[in-house]
């Protein structure tokens, strides 16, 4: 069954041939990264008509790169919620629009859902029952899967997601958008005890990290002994190259600290046989090696290719693929909800 994949909920346009749940055929995406870069952030209306000249275009090049014309597209699924409305709107009115015209069956689907099915694009099948982080930069989740569509959400963040985190904490030290890349590049030449932040407490399996990107503001204004009123722009004018990189590893080591803490208080109640991450934030190196470092010996791990990380059209039909195994019946193109905000279920 060959399922095309669209993703369009953020500042990636993006669209994927995917056969049988688990074989890319093709896979495109065009990033606006460069785009948001120069304002520090995603700017929902750029985003919006970014997705529209892109749109059709990744299609087209998903098909001719899989020699495939959409006669030969069994399905065609897309990310329907959560995500920017103005994206959202454009993915889905393409993917409806060719559902309609060619009489495909369409199949709307949740976006961290499909995050954590990128892990099953990675050549190996993940045992079930499975932990899996949902780390990106709008959500901090782990959830418990028994089987295929079935997830419950078991923690999750009271605040700030922890993409959020890396990106608002990049901020502060002046390193570019997106702050995740950026901050796991700086990190690299620097001392990651040299300034202990704390860990926030937050009662069972779930996360807080406003307090974190709080925490690192106060560690600068002291270092550089400025009062706490200093505004970030000042402060990262003093900051040297070397003071940037330890805050930057401090941050990414104790970001790293409470995840592996929640997975493995998570493993206590739960008894997954793998563990995987999934999300923005998974493609984290220093994550990964700890990951791997804490669990391998107990759980199969599984991380999704770094590309697949972030966000794209494979995960998209992955996921859309096993839920039509577990029983999923097609939508009506012409009845589709978008939503900013949802739960996966
Ligand atoms: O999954 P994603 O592409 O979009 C959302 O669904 O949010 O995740 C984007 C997030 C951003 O916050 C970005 O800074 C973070 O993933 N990210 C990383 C890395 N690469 C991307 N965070 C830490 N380390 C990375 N290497
Ligand atoms: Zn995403």
């Amino acid at each position: 069954m060959k399922i095309l994949g669209i993703e369009s909920s953020c500042d990636e346009t993006a669209a994927a041939i995917v056969e049988n749940g688990d074989k890319i055929l093709s896979n495109v995406v065009v990033s606006q990264i460069d785009i948001h870069a120069a304002y520090g952030g995603v700017i929902p209306e750029v985003a919006a008509r970014s997705h529209i000249e892109a749109i059709e275009p990744v299609i087209a090049q998903t098909l001719s790169d899989a020699e495939l014309s959409i006669k030969d597209i069994d399905a065609v699924a897309v990310t329907h919620t959560p995500g920017l409305v103005g994206s959202l709107l454009i993915g889905t009115l393409a993917a409806r629009t060719i559902a309609v015209i060619n009489n495909i069956p369409f199949y709307p689907t949740h976006h961290l859902k499909s995050h954590i099915y990128a892990n099953w694009l990675s050549g190996h099948q993940p045992q079930f029952p499975l932990l899996a982080a949902v780390i990106s930069g709008g959500h901090t989740q782990i959830i418990y899967m028994e089987r295929h569509d079935h997830f419950e959400i078991i923690g999750t963040t009271r605040d700030d997601a922890i993409g959020e985190c890396f990106d608002k904490i990049a901020k502060i030290l002046g390193l570019p958008y997106p702050g995740g890349p950026s901050i796991a590049t700086a990190a690299i030449k620097g001392d990651s005890k040299k300034y202990p932040l704390p860990i926030p407490k937050v009662d069972n399996l779930d996360f807080s990290f406003s307090g974190l990107k709080t925490a690192v503001l106060r560690a600068v204004q002291k270092e550089l002994d400025l009062p706490i009123t200093t505004p970030s722009y000042e402060l990262q004018k003093q900051l040297t190259e070397q003071q940037i990189a330890d805050f930057a590893a401090s941050f990414q080591a104790t970001a790293v600290k409470i995840l592996i803490q929640k997975l493995n208080k998570a493993t206590e109640f739960f008894p997954a046989k793998s563990i995987l991450l999934a999300g923005g934030v998974s493609a984290n190196q220093v994550l990964r090696q700890e990951i791997e470092k804490s669990f391998s010996k107990t759980h199969q791990v599984f991380f999704p290719e770094p590309r697949l990380s972030t966000d794209n059209g494979a995960m998209v039909a992955s996921a859309a693929y096993y839920s039509i195994q577990a029983g999923e019946q097609a939508s009506d193109p012409y009845e589709l909800d978008i939503s900013p905000r949802s739960i996966i279920q």
